[in-house]
């Protein structure tokens, strides 16, 4: 039996700035998606939020990029945007970049991680999700997760995951995909998503003798790109991901070990930025240091027989990761003292989509050549 599990997520207004989520747009939210659960278009739902972004966690059956589904959501987001403008709130509909809802939220502003699975005995998923940084920052920890044996036990003791796994890649800049095997091609992979402002991490599935076919995803990301389809600079695509665990998958504390260590991600101030990325539970995923740094959190679900999500548990409530979230302080203090340089402030191609060239054009007429 299939279900599908979509996260689509948007920020229609930030209370204040673009700290988090006023609880009025939640029970908007959650007011549209009960209905649709009661008219049978999903069978669950959560509405959560990670700072100014508000995450739709829906279980249906209508398999991935549903245009009821879709519509659904944008039709929560629409309801919520309204609430927002009467609040006042600030880049209320922030992400709705179009005006017409067109069968699919894809390109239209809203990120979206969607799986269709076939639901194991027990079926073990996390949802993680980012505020104030982009897709890239999920490729390190989701290769850690799948293709780090100094992370996951499993895959040098656990003759169910052994064998390693496979990665969809996804060029951003020149839309285009290319799938990578691991071990055996743990360097190109690494090569690739290394540069993590261009090529991401979309999927991960098993290989060729899994438990699980080869053709279900086992992890995947959000990895629309806001700037694209609005052309400036609009906020940073802050990313969401849905992981399954156990079972011949990493465990459920390999899934979140990656983040023990808060690794550098762009994003931060104005998206402009980089900066730690600080493992956080619900409540403190209101990023206001700078806008920031940068916060993930995870969202803990078993998905029962008929579907419903079973949750959730807010995973980096454990003191264990207090250490992480100390570091994260100490890291975002140091990198808050270079100011306006790099590489606090992100790399000239990078600020192409910001409103740096605003700055820079008006300085264009006062240069002369050099001879
Ligand atoms: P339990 O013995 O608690 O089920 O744990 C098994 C396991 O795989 C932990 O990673
Ligand atoms: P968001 O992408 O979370 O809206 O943040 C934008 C920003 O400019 C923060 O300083
Ligand atoms: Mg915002
Ligand atoms: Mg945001
Ligand atoms: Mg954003
Ligand atoms: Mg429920």
């Amino acid at each position: 039996e299939k279900v599908t599990l979509s996260v689509i997520k948007a920020d229609i207004g930030g209370w204040p700035g673009h700290s988090r989520v006023h609880p009025q747009l939640v029970e908007t939210a959650e007011e549209i998606l009960g209905r649709a659960r009661g008219e049978g278009t999903i069978i669950d739902f959560y509405v959560a939020t990670c700072g100014d972004d508000l995450q739709l966690i829906m279980t249906h059956k209508k398999g991935v990029d549903s245009p009821e589904v879709h519509g659904l959501a944008w039709d929560a987001f629409k309801a919520a945007t309204e609430v927002a403008k009467e609040l006042g709130l600030y880049g209320a509909g922030q992400d709705l970049l179009r005006d017409a809802f067109s069968g699919n939220v894809r390109g239209m502003g809203p990120g979206v991680a969607e799986m269709e699975i076939t639901l194991r005995k027990s079926e073990p998923v996390v949802t993680f999700h980012m505020d104030k940084t982009e897709p890239g920052a999920f490729n390190l920890p989701i290769f850690r997760m799948f293709a780090d044996p100094f992370n996951t036990a499993g895959l040098v003791i656990d003759p169910k995951m052994h064998m390693g796994f496979r990665f969809e890649v996804w060029d951003i800049l020149k839309h285009r995909r290319v799938i990578l095997n691991t071990p055996e091609e743990l360097y190109d992979l690494l090569a690739l998503i290394g540069a993590k402002s261009r090529y991401v991490i979309k999927r991960v599935y098993p290989k060729e003798g899994h438990s699980i076919s080869k053709d279900e995803p086992v992890a995947v990301v959000s990895t629309e790109k806001l700037y694209e389809v609005a052309g400036e600079y609009v906020g940073k695509d802050d990313p969401v991901a849905i992981v399954r665990a156990q079972g011949g998958l990493p465990a459920l504390g390999e899934v979140l070990e990656p983040f023990a260590f808060p690794h550098l991600v762009s994003g931060w101030m104005r998206g402009s930025h980089n900066g730690p990325v600080m493992p956080v539970p619900m409540h403190q995923a209101n990023p206001t240091r700078f806008d920031g740094p940068p916060r993930v959190v995870a969202l803990g679900w078993q998905i029962s027989p008929r579907g419903e999500l079973v949750g959730p548990v807010d995973l980096f409530d454990d003191p264990a990761f207090d250490h992480a979230r100390r570091k994260a302080v100490e890291i975002a203090e140091y990198m808050r003292r270079h100011g306006p340089f790099e590489p606090h402030r992100l790399p000239m191609e990078e600020m192409e989509y910001t409103t740096l060239p605003g700055v820079l054009e008006r300085l264009e007429e006062r240069f002369e050549d050099i001879e």
